[in-house]
C-alpha cells in the first residue's frame, strides 16, 4: 500500500478514525445570507469530503456578529446557524466521518462596515494591520482601521461568547471543536507582542499574553471535556499582519501549558505557503513547526501547510505529527484519501473560486470515479 504510516488508523479523543488525513479547515464564503446559516449547499459539499473515515475539521466560524471580517461565512450563534449546522453534521455522521467545528474571532482582521451598528472593531490593542489591504462589506478595497482595545471589563464577555460558540457547537451535534488561535486573528493577537500592547493581566509577560488563549481553551473543555477540543496556532505565521519577532519564547510556554489539559490535539499551520490568500506563495527553507515544537508536547500532533502525500506519510513515519490536515488540495479533491492511497492523479485547485461564489469551484469538483465516467 502507497503511504503506509498516512493511512495506519489512530485515535484523536474518544474517536477513532481510519487513516490521518484531514480535511483542514477551510473558509469558502458560501453560508446562506442575510442568516449566515450553512444551507444545503454547504451540506452538499461536506458530505462529499466525508472520505473513509477521516477527521473534518470544518471551516472557521464566528462565535458572535461581532467577529466577523468577511462575507457569508457561516455562524455559530444563531438558532438558524445551530440548524444549519446540524444538517451539516447529520450527513457527515451518516457517512461515518468526525467533525470538528473550528471557533473563530477576527478581532482587528475586520472593517466597521462587518460590525453590528457600524463600529470599529475590537482587539487586544489599537494597533491596524499596517500595508495590508481589506474590502469592506459592500466589497470595495480600502485599508484596515484602528480597531479598539477592549477593556479589561469586556474581555470576559468575549471569552464566554467562545463558550456559548462552543455549546452551540455541541447542541449542532459537532463531535469537538478547534480553536482557531493562529494567522492573526483574535487569539495570536493577544498571544503576540507587536499586536498586544496592554498593561493588564492579558498583556505584557507572555504568561499574561496566553491568558486569553488559556481561558478560552478552558471555557471550551467546560463545555466539552479536554479530549474533544483542539486548539491551532501558527507560530511562525505571517497571515494578516502576524508575526512574533521570536516565537520560540512565546510558543514554547503556549505549547508547554497547553499540554498537561490532555487537548483533543494540537494542530500547527507550518509557513511554507501562505495559501489562504489572494495569491499562491510557498516559502521555501522556513523553520518547521512539529520539528521544533513536538517535544514539547505529548499528545496528538496535526500538522498543515503544503504537504503532498509524500511528506505527509514522511512527517508522520519520522514521528513528527500524528496527522495531516490539507487544505487547498482537498478543495478540489473531494476524495483526496482514496487519491492519495491509490496514487489517483490530483485535480488542480481554482484560486478564483475559493471565496464566495455557488456551486462552481465548490461542489462541482468530481470524484474519481465520476470524472473516469465525464
Ligand atoms: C480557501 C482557504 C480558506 C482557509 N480558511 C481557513 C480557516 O477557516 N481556518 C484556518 O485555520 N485556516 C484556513 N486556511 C488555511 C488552511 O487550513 C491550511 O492551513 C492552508 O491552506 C495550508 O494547507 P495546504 O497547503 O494543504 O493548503 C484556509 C486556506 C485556504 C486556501
Amino acid at each position: 500500500m502507497r503511504f503506509p504510516s498516512l493511512f495506519s488508523p489512530f485515535t484523536i479523543g474518544p474517536y477513532q478514525l481510519k487513516h490521518r488525513v484531514v480535511m483542514a479547515p477551510l473558509t469558502r464564503m458560501r453560508a446562506e445570507k442575510p442568516s449566515l446559516a450553512p444551507r444545503p449547499l454547504n451540506v452538499e459539499y461536506y458530505a462529499q469530503r466525508t472520505t473513509q473515515g477521516g477527521l473534518i475539521i470544518a471551516e472557521a466560524s464566528p462565535v458572535a456578529a461581532t467577529a466577523f471580517g468577511s462575507p457569508g461565512v457561516p455562524g455559530i450563534y444563531s438558532e438558524a446557524q445551530i440548524k444549519g449546522w446540524r444538517d451539516v453534521v447529520d450527513a457527515v455522521h451518516a457517512r461515518g466521518g468526525v467533525i470538528f467545528l473550528q471557533l473563530w474571532h477576527v478581532g482587528r482582521v475586520s472593517h466597521s462596515s462587518f460590525q453590528p451598528g457600524g463600529v470599529l472593531p475590537v482587539a487586544p490593542s489599537a494597533v491596524p494591520i499596517p500595508e495590508l489591504k481589506t474590502a469592506t462589506a459592500a466589497g470595495k478595497s480600502t485599508a484596515y482601521e484602528t480597531p479598539r482595545a477592549l477593556e479589561t471589563s469586556e474581555i470576559a464577555g468575549v471569552v464566554h461568547a467562545f463558550r456559548q460558540a462552543a455549546a452551540n457547537a455541541k447542541a449542532a451535534g459537532f463531535d469537538g471543536v478547534e480553536i482557531h488561535g493562529a494567522n492573526g486573528y483574535l487569539v495570536e493577537q493577544f498571544l503576540q507582542s507587536h499586536t498586544n500592547l496592554r498593561t493588564d493581566q492579558y498583556g505584557g509577560s507572555i504568561e499574561n499574553r496566553a491568558r486569553f488563549l488559556m481561558e478560552v481553551t478552558q471555557a471550551a473543555i467546560e463545555v466539552w471535556g479536554a479530549d474533544r477540543v483542539g486548539v491551532r496556532l501558527s507560530p511562525y505565521g505571517v497571515a494578516n499582519g502576524s508575526g512574533e519577532p521570536d516565537p520560540m519564547p512565546l510558543y514554547s510556554h503556549v505549547i508547554r501549558a497547553l499540554d498537561p489539559l490532555g487537548l483533543a490535539y494540537l494542530h500547527f499551520v507550518e509557513p511554507r505557503s501562505s495559501g489562504a490568500g489572494r495569491a499562491e506563495v510557498n516559502h521555501q527553507n522556513v523553520p518547521s513547526a512539529m520539528g521544533l515544537f513536538r517535544p514539547m508536547w505529548s499528545g496528538v500532533l496535526i500538522s498543515a501547510g503544503g504537504f503532498t502525500g509524500e511528506t505527509a506519510d514522511a512527517a508522520i513515519a519520522a514521528g513528527h505529527a500524528d496527522a495531516i490536515a490539507f487544505g487547498r488540495i482537498f478543495i478540489s479533491n473531494p476524495d483526496l484519501p482514496r487519491r492519495l492511497r491509490e496514487g489517483l492523479p490530483l485535480t488542480p485547485y481554482n484560486r478564483a473560486t475559493f471565496y464566495g461564489g455557488d456551486v462552481a469551484g465548490y461542489t462541482d469538483y468530481p470524484a474519481y470515479g465520476e470524472l473516469e465516467k465525464a
